[in-house]
């Protein structure tokens, strides 16, 4: 009897915890340096798996991830040589504080990047997900669940087509790694109290409207089921939900 009990607990734990599988390709023509960051203040849950990894063409790595998982990010970063002072700078763009991997503190992501995000579990047993631009583009990405719900993306490679105030940086060939947003290229010249960046004055939905947002239609456009800008939810477009109780494994592909 005891024994059963012994053997039966843990299995029944298991179960109720629950958890998923997050599987990232990529699916690009070159090297992806992978990096994933839980922000600390909103949730203790994190993925077991390094917060850093390389990632090349062709590849996949899957992971469990839990399912209280929140404010969890994945994004890529570029052109990265980690030999030298590993940290921020290590990449073209995407790079964090610690290098390879991602401090697990103070490790996001330096912009331009495009952004997979998630929260599982989240208000009214939903899973919030989506591809976000709100530090602008590096990398083409698309988000998929196993069951049947949305799948955000951005599928296109923005670099090329940037406006001229956003393009860059640029690899050692010349071609546009990234594509800044209006706020971080700090196109109005006030950070503190800016339009582009929905910050001071500018911090809510009704004083941030995308009418007051360089180059919003640019991104939107381009990328209609992308988070385009700090307040898009309005779109209806921009932040996807699939319930809970589906359980969903995610998978998360650069160059889709
Ligand atoms: C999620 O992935 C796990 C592990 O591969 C699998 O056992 C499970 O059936 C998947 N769940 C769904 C809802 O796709």
């Amino acid at each position: 009897m005891i024994t059963r009990f012994i053997l039966i607990l843990p299995a029944l734990l298991a179960l109720r915890a629950g958890a998923r599988t997050l599987t990232v390709v990529n699916s690009c023509p070159f090297t992806v340096w992978p990096a994933m960051f839980t922000d600390p203040n909103v949730g203790q849950d994190v993925p077991d798996f390094v917060t850093g990894w390389e990632a090349a063409p062709g590849s996949s790595v899957n992971f469990v991830v839990p399912d209280g998982w929140k404010a969890g990010r994945i994004w890529g970063r570029r052109d990265c040589d980690f030999t030298v002072a590993p940290g921020p700078n290590s990449c073209l763009d995407g790079g964090c504080n610690g290098g390879l991997e991602c401090d697990r503190t103070t490790g996001t992501g330096v912009p331009p990047a495009t952004v997979a995000e998630w929260t599982l579990q989240g208000d009214g047993n939903n899973d919030f997900y989506d591809v976000s631009l709100v530090d602008g583009y590096n990398l083409p990405m698309a988000i998929a669940a196993s069951v049947s719900c949305p799948a955000p993306s951005c599928p296109v490679d923005l670099g090329p087509t940037c406006p001229e105030p956003l393009i860059g940086p640029f690899d050692s060939s010349g071609f546009p790694v990234g594509c800044k947003s209006a706020c971080s290229a700090n196109i109005d010249g006030n950070p503190l109290d800016s339009a582009n960046c929905c910050s001071g004055s500018h911090d809510t939905a009704a004083t941030c409207p995308t009418s007051g947002v360089a180059f919003y239609s640019y991104f939107k456009g381009n990328c209609p089921n992308a988070y385009a800008y700090a307040f898009d939810e309005s779109s209806g477009t921009a932040l996807w939900e699939c319930s809970a109780s589906l359980n969903a494994n995610y998978t998360l592909t650069f160059c889709p």
